[in-house]
């Protein structure tokens, strides 16, 4: 607990899912919260159940649209003052085939999960090296180090995230900033995106319910299918000080998936 007390956070995608476990586990570590997501109910909802006394906001925000982006930057210092921690959890999957791919669907993905957080970081930098320094955590996904032949727009979108948190913690290092990034990477985790992906896949079998397709996803990790939780845990420890000497690092929370 305390953690990260008085630090100002913003949570993209903070509606659901991995975003939401975050959200509550900051408010939790003392935290005071910004949480967007494009769909603004779901932000208010999670800001709702923050613990009594989080002090916290929800924004109506897309992360593929630069304006929004300066809005959330503009109400955060409005209203907190300052920003410590950025936390680019926002992303969309797209799961079919390389030949059924369009290059708007390409797009579209990459606007989400990698111009995304790259609008997000620079907008972040520019406020946080007048305050000191920061921590931008960018949330990308063990298919930016492993491929998938179902994936090939998520995977690149997340291997584009990957590498530009790498050179975006050089940048901050050689500015002498005390600015840093780094990247998660969750491996399969219970969120309505899986839920969703998982209702696909049976539909698409014919299959009457979801539990089949869940035994065989929760096989794809050694460890099963991880919770939301498991990786705001992770992100957490990166935005605080106690991770006060890494930057541009990966950290797979996984169950091990990738060490097959
Ligand atoms: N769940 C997994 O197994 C898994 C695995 C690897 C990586 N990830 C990554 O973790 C992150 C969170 O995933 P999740 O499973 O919690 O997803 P989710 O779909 O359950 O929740 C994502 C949230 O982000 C919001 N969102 C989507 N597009 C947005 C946009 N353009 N602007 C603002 N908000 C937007 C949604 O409204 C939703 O509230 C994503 O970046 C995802 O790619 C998830």
């Amino acid at each position: 607990m305390g953690r990260l007390k008085d630090k100002v956070a913003i949570v993209t995608g903070g509606g659901a899912g991995i975003g939401r476990a975050t959200a509550m586990r900051c408010a939790e570590e003392g935290a005071k919260l910004v949480v967007t997501d494009r769909d603004g109910e779901a932000a208010e909802a999670t800001v709702a159940s923050l613990p009594e006394g989080s002090e916290a906001i929800a924004l109506w925000h897309d992360v593929a649209d630069e304006a929004d982006w300066t809005a959330v930057m503009d109400r955060t210092l409005e209203r907190f003052g300052r920003l410590d921690v950025l936390v680019n959890n926002a992303g969309i999957q797209l799961t079919c085939g390389l030949e059924e791919t369009s290059l708007a669907d390409w797009r579209k993905v990459f606007a989400v999960n990698a111009e995304g957080p790259f609008i997000g970081t620079r907008l972040a930098v520019e406020r946080m090296k007048e305050t000191g320094g920061g921590a931008i955590v960018n949330v990308c996904s063990t298919y930016a180090l492993i491929a998938d032949p179902l994936n090939a727009a998520y995977c690149a979108s997340k291997a584009a995230a990957r590498h530009f948190t790498k050179a975006a913690a050089l940048y901050c290092a050689e500015k002498g900033y005390g600015i840093r990034v780094n990247a998660v990477h969750p491996g399969v985790v219970m969120t309505p995106m899986l839920e969703r992906e998982i209702a696909d896949v049976a539909a698409e079998r014919g299959l009457p319910d979801t539990k089949p397709v869940e035994e065989e996803w929760g096989k794809i990790c050694p460890l099963g299918i991880g919770q939301p939780e498991d990786v705001a845990a992770g992100i957490v420890y990166l935005a605080s000080d106690d991770a006060k000497y890494v930057t541009g690092a990966d950290l797979e929370i996984d169950g091990g998936h990738i060490i097959r």
